[in-house]
């Protein structure tokens, strides 16, 4: 496909509604469109092992209603009741008219769904797997996330997991939602629940799940379609639409303003670089509104430049701008959640290629602000883009947080794998905040250590800085490239996300898709909702 081509990103999620009443008697199974009721089911009690696994809120009437026993069912189904199981019972049709069986006229399918212990966790998963076990249907009714003793302030967090967990199921990849054989997940009614509480949590799960499936969207556009100006265009669109203030430099602005970092990444391909804000102010701005800025590395693609990756380890670089998708959805949902502070995205986009004009290890680099910085390595582009861009939010924006999400090094994933993200920050509290919304989004993230004695690595005899240690000396590629971005971000408190390895997924689990996984929207706009 041609550079440009327009792709539609942002398609719409499943639709959520809330119902009250009781499966009883509910109207609502015998519509004709609601193809199945789905129902929780509990590991059996520690001690009680005999009873196996345990049907919950709905089942009992669910049960009555359908003349079927659930907990048997469940048994017969293998399942233990632990989060992430689902069994799809699909019920006969009676043959000929003489025939009538106890559920005619009720939704053809019961799905047993398995909750654990009902944590939030669980409850993202129990949504997950039944967003997967429900692909082609119309609508499904559940009481999952109900719970007799549940206060209302329980009861929304759990009917938001839910259908957290349920929306980031759903998601299909555009280039697989082209395919028949794929079908979209059901719309998805929550039985028992009504009232404004409720309703702002399945708000709140929505605007969260649709950030992340826009990240996803945009991380997985080869770069083919997305280049900087693409990526750039992408941003407007999105924040015109939603209201907010964006402002695009190109080329020659950066030149003119000393983007030395961005510009030296972006010579050497055919697509130049860009710099994108989006910023969002509330309608009402508290005096002790904070201003957060979030900085997002946007390598469109990443061959490494001169200092070529190998073959294999180019293969996915597309989502290299990941960090800059997640920026930019972040921006979006804290505008559409209402949040009380000012939030600014900062996209330094470029692509890092192999050419004619590319920059060169020895080459030394004037970055914005007036730091120079002697290239080891055309590979590690990303601290470049972003020293830019933290040092100009520094100088230009006073924020008074400052954070950067990054697919920044390889050693990360080394370091934690792909179900922790690098964590640091100068600023105690915002690390534990950010550890915090990462616990409590499922988006986990592990604090690391700006160790003092590896920046004496980063000396250099021809310029301020050196952007990488020497091969092989200090080690701790994730920390000392968080100590080198530290340098730029002033005194502000800044913390730093290094998201190498959890910004893709190499398999489906639960909430997070394979390929491109959007980890971060989710983390920062909680973090962001939950601001003092
Ligand atoms: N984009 C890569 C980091 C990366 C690697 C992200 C694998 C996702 C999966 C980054 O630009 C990079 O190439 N980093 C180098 C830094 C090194 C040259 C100091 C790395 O990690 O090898
Ligand atoms: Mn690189
Ligand atoms: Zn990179």
């Amino acid at each position: 496909m041609a550079a440009g081509r327009p792709l539609t990103i942002g398609r719409s999620l499943p639709a959520v509604s809330l119902v009250g009443g009781v499966v009883a008697d509910s109207p609502l199974l015998t519509e004709p469109d609601v193809d199945a009721v789905a129902v929780p089911v509990a590991p059996a009690v520690a001690g009680d092992e005999d009873e196996g696994p345990q049907p919950r809120r709905g089942a009992a009437s669910t049960a009555a209603r359908y003349g079927i026993d659930l907990a048997e069912l469940a048994e017969r189904a293998g399942l233990s009741g632990a989060a992430g199981e689902a069994s799809v019972v699909q019920l006969p049709r009676p043959a000929g008219s003489g025939v009538t069986l106890p559920w005619a006229g009720l939704p053809p399918r019961i799905v047993l769904v398995g909750i654990g212990a009902s944590t939030d966790t669980d409850l993202r998963r129990a949504g997950a797997a039944l967003a997967r076990a429900t692909r082609g249907l119309r609508r499904v009714v559940t009481t999952i996330g109900d719970d007799a003793g549940y206060s209302a302030s329980q009861a929304a967090r759990a009917a938001r997991a839910l259908v957290e967990g349920y929306l980031l199921a759903a998601y299909v990849p555009i280039s697989l939602a082209r395919t028949p054989s794929v079908k979209p997940s059901a719309d998805l009614v929550l039985l028992g629940r009504d009232g404004t509480r409720a309703g702002a949590a399945v708000d709140a799960a929505r605007t969260a799940a649709s950030a992340t499936w826009l990240v996803r969207e945009l991380a997985s556009t080869p770069s083919s379609i997305k280049n900087p100006a693409w990526l750039a265009d992408q941003a407007r669109r999105l924040a015109t639409e939603a209201g907010l203030q964006v402002t695009v430099r190109g080329p020659r602005e950066l030149a003119a303003e000393g983007f030395g970092g961005i510009l030296a990444v972006g010579s050497g391909s055919a697509s130049p670089p860009r710099l994108v804000t989006v910023s969002y102010t509330p309608p009402t701005f508290a005096a002790d509104g904070k201003h957060v800025v979030l900085v997002g590395k946007g390598i469109t693609y990443d061959t490494g430049g001169l200092s070529i990756k190998p073959r294999e380890a180019m293969v996915p670089m597309k989502t290299d701008m990941a960090g800059a998708a997640v920026a930019l959805a972040t921006v979006l949902g804290a505008a559409k959640a209402g949040v009380l502070h000012k939030v600014t995205a900062v996209l330094p986009l470029a692509e890092n290629h192999f050419g004619a004009a590319s920059y060169r290890p020895g080459d030394v680099l004037t970055m914005f602000g007036g730091t120079t910085v002697e290239i080891a390595n055309t590979d590690a582009e990303g601290r470049l883009v972003l020293a830019d861009a933290l040092a100009w939010a520094d100088a230009e924006l006073d924020p008074d947080v400052l954070v950067d999400v990054a697919t920044l090094t390889g050693a990360a994933t080394v370091g934690l794998g792909r179900q922790y993200a690098a964590l640091y920050g100068t600023d105690d509290a915002l690390v534990a905040a950010l550890e915090r919304a990462g616990a409590e989004s499922g988006e986990r993230a592990w604090p690391m250590p700006l160790v003092g004695e590896y920046e004496g690595a980063a000396r250099s005899s021809v310029a301020d800085l050196r952007h990488v240690p020497e091969d092989g000396k200090t080690g701790a590629g994730s920390v000392t490239a968080a100590l080198f971005l530290r340098r730029f971000a002033g005194e502000r408190a800044w913390a730093h996300l290094d998201i190498a390895g959890t910004a893709r997924a190499t398999a489906d689990k639960h909430e997070v898709t394979e390929g491109a996984t959007g980890y971060g929207a989710r983390l920062l706009l909680r973090y962001l909702t939950d601001l003092r």
